[in-house]
């Protein structure tokens, strides 16, 4: 298993179809059992593989297609690990695609790929009338915050929605799923956590309005170690028109009103406008955070040193987004010393997926421009030894 971290970051969405050698191949008509670590939707088998491929902990999937006789069931991805890491073993159900992360592998594109009669359900930012799905699909491209689309065509009934083109947006920049107070614990950032959200050169003047909350209009509430985390993630979302954090409960409030912006005093609150145009200040990612964890996520944990060691082992390993460290100040005393890495799911992903007709939907092909050579490509050998 030792080849498979090297790889991952390098992985895009281009890898939705993976290069023949590596593949390990589908098994159609059989579910893998095992133990469930999550279950998402997604279009197809390959991108159901390339889900399994980024969470760190899956091993092998199963999908139900849309021609499974389970209609509650259509486009389900279940990312599953056992203890060996291996299938516990395998049932036939009809219907049913599964296979094996593809941890070890390098993948290649298969750009083009669309769905017809498939609806990326939900995850709407802007829309617009297209002339056919090739222009949906550059016009998701063209605009960086547009990670996936569904474009009605001239058959969709009621025809008042014909030509419409939905761009879609999911979180490729990593979110800490729950932050919490817990004394004698450390948590951080890896130092290497994609944060590039803009183009420009030219550095943000930081607006953040202290003691201040903008009530209302809530779009979305994550989590935010800092008021400029809450900001990044404000400028990730296209939707995201200003935002309120909460230092109590570590609470990221995004909200969305393009029209007024009515601000209240409030203590232990920071509110601030996002920054689209500007080379953000990404120094939120050094600071590290004493007495708090990022709770969950977790995919790989370590003995270290100290908090600075940890954090050294979360920025070498290009899985890990954040991690938290357990000190000798813990009251936890078996877990002194563990430093716990960790990361979330950064493809994109639609909300639901479901059968539509006449529409399609597919994905951005922003990603698929460049993406680096594996300093240390597996040989094909490596990669299926490593899970056998
Ligand atoms: C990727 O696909 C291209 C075109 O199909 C092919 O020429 C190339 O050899 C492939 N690369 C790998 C690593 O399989
Ligand atoms: C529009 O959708 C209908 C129903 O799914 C399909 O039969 C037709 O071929 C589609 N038209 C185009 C141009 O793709």
């Amino acid at each position: 298993m030792r080849a498979h971290v090297i790889i991952l970051g390098l992985l895009s969405l281009c890898g939705l179809s993976s290069s023949q050698e590596c593949s390990p191949g589908f098994l159609e008509n059989v579910v893998l059992l095992g133990r469930e670590i999550e279950f998402l939707y997604s279009p197809d088998a390959e991108h159901c593989r390339l889900l399994c491929t980024h969470q760190p902990a899956c091993r092998f999937f199963s999908f139900t297609r849309p021609d499974s006789g389970d209609e509650k069931r259509h486009f389900h991805c279940h990312l599953k690990s056992s203890s060996s890491g291996q299938p516990e073993g395998q049932t036939s159900q009809q219907g049913v695609t599964s296979g094996l992360s593809l941890k070890s592998c390098n993948t290649n594109s298969s750009r083009n790929k669309v769905y017809h009669s498939v609806d990326f359900y939900g995850a709407d930012y802007r829309t617009l009338f297209t002339a056919d799905y090739e222009e949906c699909q550059r016009a998701c491209t063209n605009d960086p915050s547009c990670q996936f689309f569904t474009f009605l065509n001239e058959t969709f009934t009621p025809a008042d929605y014909r030509y419409k083109c939905h761009l879609k947006f999911s979180w490729t920049v990593p979110r800490t799923t729950r932050i919490k107070k817990e004394a004698g614990l450390v948590a951080g950032f890896s130092q290497k956590i994609q944060m590039t959200l803009t183009q420009s050169e030219t550095a943000c003047r930081t607006q953040l309005f202290p003691n201040t909350v903008i009530p209302g209009n809530n779009l979305e509430n994550l989590h935010a170690a800092s008021p400029e985390h809450c900001l990044a993630l404000c400028t990730a979302h296209p939707k995201c028109t200003y935002f309120s954090y909460a230092s109590g409960d570590f609470t990221c409030h995004l909200k969305n009103n393009l029209n007024e912006m009515v601000v209240k005093a409030r203590d232990g609150v920071t509110s601030g406008l996002p920054a689209r145009f500007c080379q953000l200040d990404n120094s939120w990612i050094k600071e590290t955070h004493a007495g708090v964890d990022f709770w969950g996520s977790d995919y790989h944990d370590v003995l270290a040193d100290d908090a600075e060691a940890c954090q050294r082992t979360c920025t070498e390993d290009p899985n890990c987004q954040f991690y938290t460290f357990v000190t000798d100040s813990s009251p936890a005393l078996s877990h002194r010393g563990i430093c716990y890495l960790k990361r979330v799911i950064t493809v994109p992903a639609p909300p639901k997926v479901s059968k539509l007709a006449a529409v399609v939907s597919g994905f951005s092909l922003k990603n698929c421009v460049s993406s680096p050579p594996a300093p240390t490509t597996p040989t094909f050998e490596e990669a299926v030894t490593s899970f056998t």
